[in-house]
């Protein structure tokens, strides 16, 4: 049931996920008219002992400039305060919802709750216990309980099965809603589309025609302010071991059944169950000088804050193509790009080919933008040949059309109830098999990374590598 009364409890309130991130989103749902303020109700829960109203003036800020309406949904949320394993603290939030729902008549329709846990993960487990005590849907006449997380799952295969079974023994599957926020990026979105609803580019969508494929992450930024959690998971755990690896499998899968979420990810398991172990000579981790210098990373850290890694997905469509992903952090630029490569055009007539291949780049952030690099004769009298592109930006062609923020159409599916966009059981089983022993590896120290001046573009190696498995750099853009 869609529909009745509505609950939204953020556990974590007064952190910093909860602040730029979660209330922000469900400030601009509110906003556009998907949440109404005769059935929803806003709950924040944290141990900071605070009222209603510091709640609200540590969130206010961050939501708009529209003073009025911000304050009207301001008046949406109430704060309660607990511990995130004391039975008292959840019987006081489950009291404090049933409140609200009597107050909405709930009677009418079913309830609703939706637990976003913007907390830490090893909290999830008593805090998933708690809930399921305290505080799960009581209404009979339907109505549901929902449970947003979002990752770090653990930090390799074992710990992350481990979690999934303590919360898989409290709810079930469809009732968890796993967040990757990449997945509720707007170019992300697009890739099913693009791909199976397009003649251009099915025939060419494989080992024939692509030489690889690049899914590229960087940031001109360090880790500043959270060196502390960085170095405990690094730049594989952050980024590529969810972030890229999604993007990649939405750009490698198969088409599925249909659009139904199962569907979906069912073909984006079998992507995920084909990639090949890492080999020893397709990897390069990079590190930037000063990194150490934050006072909460230990002085001998070889946490990687940068690397490459070439995957090989071993099937029919894609046997022998390199997938590159490639992240960092204080790099040159801030950029999240997927950079498919085609093959040279066999018989080159026109001596070209130097000048580059063919190339369809989709630029995920920043001007979210799609286009095609190809071949065209230079205008003028004589012929040449000269590189362009045929290029969409968003900005131009879309232009007044705003972009929805990743987390506040992540949100509004778990309230719809569609879980196409989160990360399946058994998809993150998958992601952790292929990591885990190239982590392990380096937790144990057996791989020191390459240091690299921040600003730059990484470490030469890492053009080192593209080059080998064949990325052919091209000019333009
Ligand atoms: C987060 C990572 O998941 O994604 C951060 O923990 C990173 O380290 C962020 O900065 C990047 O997200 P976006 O949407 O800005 O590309």
């Amino acid at each position: 049931s869609e529909t009745g009364c509505l609950s939204i409890i953020v556990l974590g309130a007064s952190g910093d996920l909860a602040k730029k991130k979660t209330f922000p989103a469900l400030y601009h749902l509110y906003r556009q008219g998907f949440l109404h303020s005769n059935e929803v109700h806003i709950f924040g829960y944290a141990r900071t002992k605070i009222s209603d109203d510091d709640l609200r003036d540590r969130i206010r800020g961050y939501l708009g400039k529209d003073a009025e309406h911000v304050s009207k949904f301001l008046q949406l949320i109430k704060y309660v305060s607990g511990s995130y394993d004391s039975e008292d603290g959840f019987q006081l939030l489950d009291k404090e919802i049933s409140q609200h729902e009597e107050s909405k008549n709930s009677t009418e329709g079913s309830s609703r709750r939706l637990f976003y846990l913007a907390l830490p993960p090893s909290v999830y487990p008593p805090v998933c216990r708690m809930i399921k005590k305290c505080c799960m849907n009581k209404s009979d006449l339907g109505g549901w309980t929902r449970i947003v997380i979002e990752k770090p799952f653990g930090k390799d295969l074992e710990s992350a099965e481990n979690l999934s079974a303590q919360i898989g023994e409290l709810f079930e599957e469809p009732q968890l809603y796993r967040i990757d926020h990449y997945l509720g990026k707007e170019l992300v979105q697009n890739l099913l589309v693009l791909r199976f609803a397009n003649r251009f580019f099915l025939p060419l969508w494989n080992r024939d025609n692509i030489a690889n494929v690049q899914i590229v992450f960087r940031e001109d930024f360090g880790t500043e302010g959270r060196g502390g959690y960085f170095d405990e998971y690094g730049i594989i755990r952050d980024i590529i071991q969810n972030h890229l690896l999604q993007v990649l499998c939405l750009v490698a899968m198969e088409k599925p059944v249909s659009l139904k979420p199962e569907h979906i990810r069912d073909e984006k398991v079998k992507v995920l169950q084909s990639v090949l172990p890492i080999q020893d000579n397709e990897f390069v981790l990079g590190q930037y000088e000063g990194y150490r210098d934050d006072p909460t990373v230990p002085d001998q850290s070889n946490t990687p804050t940068f690397a490459t890694v070439v995957l090989r997905i071993h099937n029919e469509r894609w046997e022998g193509v390199p997938f590159i992903l490639k992240a960092g952090k204080a790099l040159n630029s801030r950029k999240a790009e997927i950079r498919v490569q085609f093959k040279d055009v066999p018989g080159d007539i026109f001596k070209c080919q130097k000048q580059g291949r063919n190339e369809f780049v989709i630029r995920l952030q920043p001007s979210e933008a799609m286009y095609m690099k190809l071949t065209v004769k230079q205008p003028g009298l004589e012929m040449s040949t000269v590189q362009s592109e045929l290029d969409l930006s968003y900005m131009q062609r879309y232009q007044g059309v705003p972009i929805p923020e990743a987390y506040e159409r992540l949100i509004l599916d778990t309230i719809r109830g569609d879980q196409q966009h989160f990360v399946r059981r058994d998809e993150l089983k998958a992601a952790w098999e292929i990591f885990t022993p190239l982590l392990h590896r380096i937790d144990n120290g057996e791989m020191k990374p390459k240091e690299y001046q921040p600003g730059s573009r990484g470490p030469v190696e890492a053009d080192e590598l593209l080059a080998k498995v064949g990325y052919v750099q091209t000019h333009g853009y």
